[in-house]
């Protein structure tokens, strides 16, 4: 049966962890489902729309960011390297990355076979040459590079402030494994969104379109197509929240009425003005970043951010812990 079947409503050959997640999200207190279960086909295509939005800075941010710092990062980048990307190739910003420092190799590493294949020949057809090797593999668990990598210095390439969807201590835990991908003396070429005014963070995630709104409630349709629910979708609405003590946007869905409906053949009721918490997307400043950075094994070495500082962009490198007070 292909992938799209399943998507397009076979309940029972739904990801398992998909359900397990909306199940146990649904019941708990506060109600929280991972944002990483946006990204079904429909949910790709609506973060595409939302990443060319007039509010939405941060991608054309990083990408004019990427575009004016291109020579200084050639000249701090090793001849010869192995560009290792976590998640398939962006379609704007690695072509950048690689018509600046002319690469040996390109890994790019993501857990959808779909979007790496896809990823890895538009780049191969784009750089002719240019050895790709695709890594289908989930970034989270560490696994050898193709053996034709294992001897090139490493450049990490991890764009698109996707850290900042993590809390301090699962980013961490990615920057160490990140470590462990790219062996001691690698580089890590990673974008971290600045906290800046709620007047400009809140209109990048609560589009006047309604697009990151459609990209919010789409959760709740997907859970319909595979989990065989029947969540009333236009009882929610799209909430998005600045939370000052923990520098982060919220994202939530918010029950407008009294609720009650079925997944999987479970049954749940949410009052109205309830939320279910959908995604974090945390802002740090400059020092925040790079002690962040730091506690995941990686020594910033140099850092660019736009005139405005809305987004920075952090060069660093993996070294051994240093005993020295
Ligand atoms: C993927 N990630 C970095 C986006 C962000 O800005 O946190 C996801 C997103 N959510 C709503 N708009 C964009």
């Amino acid at each position: 049966m292909l992938k799209q079947e399943a998507e397009d409503g076979q309940a029972s050959l739904a990801d398992p962890h998909f359900r397990a997640d909306v199940l146990a999200g649904l019941a708990a207190t506060p109600r929280a489902i991972p944002a990483r279960w946006f990204y079904d086909r429909r949910g790709s295509e609506l973060f595409e729309a939302i990443t060319e939005l007039p509010e939405y800075y941060p991608t054309r941010t990083e990408t004019a960011l990427l575009q004016s710092v291109s020579p200084e990062l050639a000249g701090l980048s090793a001849q010869g390297a192995a560009v290792v990307e976590f998640g398939s190739g962006s379609s704007t910003k690695t072509p950048i990355l690689l018509k600046a420092i002319h690469p040996a190799a390109y890994v790019p590493i993501d857990i959808s076979g779909d979007f790496l294949r896809q990823s890895a020949r538009e780049l191969g057809a784009a750089f002719p040459g240019l050895p790709v090797y695709p890594v289908e593999a989930d970034f989270l668990r560490p696994v050898p590079l193709p053996a034709d990598v294992a001897s090139l210095p490493k450049l990490g390439f991890f764009p698109g402030s996707t850290i900042g969807n993590m809390d301090a201590h699962d980013a961490v835990d990615l920057l160490r494994v990140m470590v462990q991908w790219l062996g001691e003396g690698s580089r890590l070429l990673i974008g971290m969104d600045r906290v800046k005014s709620p007047d400009i963070l809140i209109p990048a995630y609560d589009d006047a379109q309604g697009v990151t709104a459609a990209f919010n409630l789409n959760l709740l349709e997907r859970i319909n197509r595979e989990l065989d629910g029947d969540v009333p979708v236009d009882a929610f609405r799209h909430r998005a929240i600045w939370n000052d003590d923990v520098a982060r946007i919220e994202m939530h869905l918010e029950a407008v009425r009294d609720v009650a409906f079925t997944v999987d053949g479970r049954a749940f009721t949410i009052a109205a003005g309830e939320t279910i918490h959908t995604e974090n997307s945390h802002k740090y400043g400059p020092n925040g970043a790079r002690t962040l950075l730091r506690a995941g094994g990686w020594t910033p070495i140099a850092e660019w951010t736009d005139t405005n500082d809305w987004f920075a962009l952090i060069l660093c490198e993996a070294r051994p812990r240093s005993a020295a007070p």
